[in-house]
């Protein structure tokens, strides 16, 4: 830039700064926000999840200008986009796949807090409002599947909402009041679509931005699970510490382009991914008096649909996938570990891991396969090993010798 340029720039900076705090922010948050500078592979998902939410944004807001969200005209509608509207085809499948996406590299960032400890003291707000965003893709991914009315959409908002149904006393209430008519409908298909453009994205919004501030209140955790702020220099920085900007903002953009290069791969060519990411019934438009051979959730649900079978009562399955999902609320108050991150805790946490790994897995593939009694066998032990994994965390996170903790970071 010339210097005119330059003096033009500085001038126009100081214009805003004097009204807006925007350089103060970008020092805070950026150029002066030290983490730790050991951050590896895995500390890439977090900046992957904010990118498939910017693209399910975008994407979703250009499908909705052509989309009809009543019962006689969102199949349609959703075949007018494949067909007729212009890269229609590609905003809806990069639109599906980022949801598939946006589950691989929420878990993989949720296993990143799990093996390095990153819900512990003083993270545990991090982590809880990372849950409550989890929750919410839940509800964000369940309401957008119903929204092209095929026939997984219309037996899957049947089958999901009958859940309430099983409440007892008040279930039939419930279940009308969810659904806005004694079945599921055009009405729930509407109310379903308020929820997906508009409820749930605004709530995911704002969550993703108070996650972020409760992070940079605290400071980042690294693969040590150290404290780098123990250790500073005479100006009060982190000795491990580097800028966040450029360092991990040019290194993010590197895995960027590596993510979206895989992420193109499975649009142009494997959108269904063999029926993972989008079910061949659901090309097939609802009929509500036809029922599909196997009714299952999306793979990214499958894990607590397996506990649901697995269980006998309808109502006592229900209770445990909701605490399937709701154990992993109380994570950071089970571990007792003196250390953080797993490289330095004892055998038994490392194997508590790899058992919940395989659960977590293993459920997942039985959840979408069709029932028998040995896979329903396999789901019980499962389900009992994946529960075994949280509950007696305090047991084995306080008993077990851990590894002695570095000065400083090791990498
Ligand atoms: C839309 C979803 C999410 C977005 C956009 C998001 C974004 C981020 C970003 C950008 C970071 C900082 C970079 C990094 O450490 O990777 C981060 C850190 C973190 N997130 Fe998330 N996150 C999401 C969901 C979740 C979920 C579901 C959980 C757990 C239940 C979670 C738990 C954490 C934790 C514990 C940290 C701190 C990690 C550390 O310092 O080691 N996040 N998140």
């Amino acid at each position: 830039m010339t210097e005119k340029a330059l003096t033009k720039k500085n001038r126009f900076m100081e214009w805003i700064d004097e009204r807006y705090p925007w350089t103060e922010f970008m020092r805070k948050h950026l150029t002066e926000y030290y983490a730790p500078k050991n951050f590896n592979f895995w500390y890439y998902f977090g900046s992957f999840s904010l990118l498939v939410f910017v693209m399910q944004i975008l994407t979703g807001i250009w499908l909705v200008m052509e989309y009809i969200p009543t019962s006689d005209g969102a199949f349609a509608s959703v075949q007018h986009i494949m067909r007729e509207v212009r890269f229609g085809w590609l905003l809806r499948f990069m639109h599906t796949t980022g949801a598939s996406a946006f589950f691989v590299v929420v878990y993989l960032h949720m296993y990143r807090g799990l093996i390095y400890g990153s819900y512990q003291r003083p993270r545990e707000l991090v982590w809880l409002i990372g849950m409550v965003i989890y929750f919410a893709l839940l509800i964000e991914a369940f309401t957008g599947y119903v929204l092209p009315w095929g026939q997984m959409s219309f037996w899957g908002a049947a089958v999901i909402t009958s859940f309430a149904g099983a409440i007892p006393y008040l279930g039939n209430v419930l279940l009308v009041w969810l659904r806005g008519d004694f079945n599921v409908s055009g009405v729930t298909l509407h109310r379903f679509f308020s929820l997906h453009v508009i409820a749930i994205p605004f709530f995911l919004a704002i969550l993703i931005f108070v996650h972020l501030v409760a992070l940079h209140k605290v400071g980042s955790n690294n693969p040590d699970g150290i404290d780098i702020k123990a250790k500073k220099n005479q100006e009060g920085i982190p000795l491990d510490g580097i800028p966040f900007h450029p360092y991990y903002t040019v290194k993010d953009l590197v895995g960027v382009v590596v993510f979206l290069f895989v992420f193109s791969l499975v649009v142009f060519f494997t959108p269904k991914m063999g029926g993972y990411f989008l079910e061949h019934d659901n090309f097939i438009l609802a009929n509500p008096m036809v029922t599909p051979l196997e009714i299952s959730p999306v793979w990214y649900m499958t894990p607590f649909y397996a506990m649901l079978r697995a269980i006998p009562n309808k109502l006592f399955g229900l209770m445990t996938m909701a605490a399937g999902i709701a154990i992993m609320f109380v994570l950071p108050w089970l571990d007792r570990s003196r250390v953080r991150s797993i490289r330095y805790k004892g055998p038994l946490s490392k194997i508590a891991i790899l058992i919940f790994v395989i659960s977590f897995i293993g459920l997942g593939y039985l959840g979408s396969e069709p029932v028998s009694p040995l896979y329903t066998f396999i789901a019980r032990v499962l389900t009992v090993t994946y529960f075994g994994f949280f509950l007696l965390m305090p047991i084995y996170t306080s008993y077990e010798k851990t590894k002695k903790l570095p000065e400083r970071v090791t990498e």
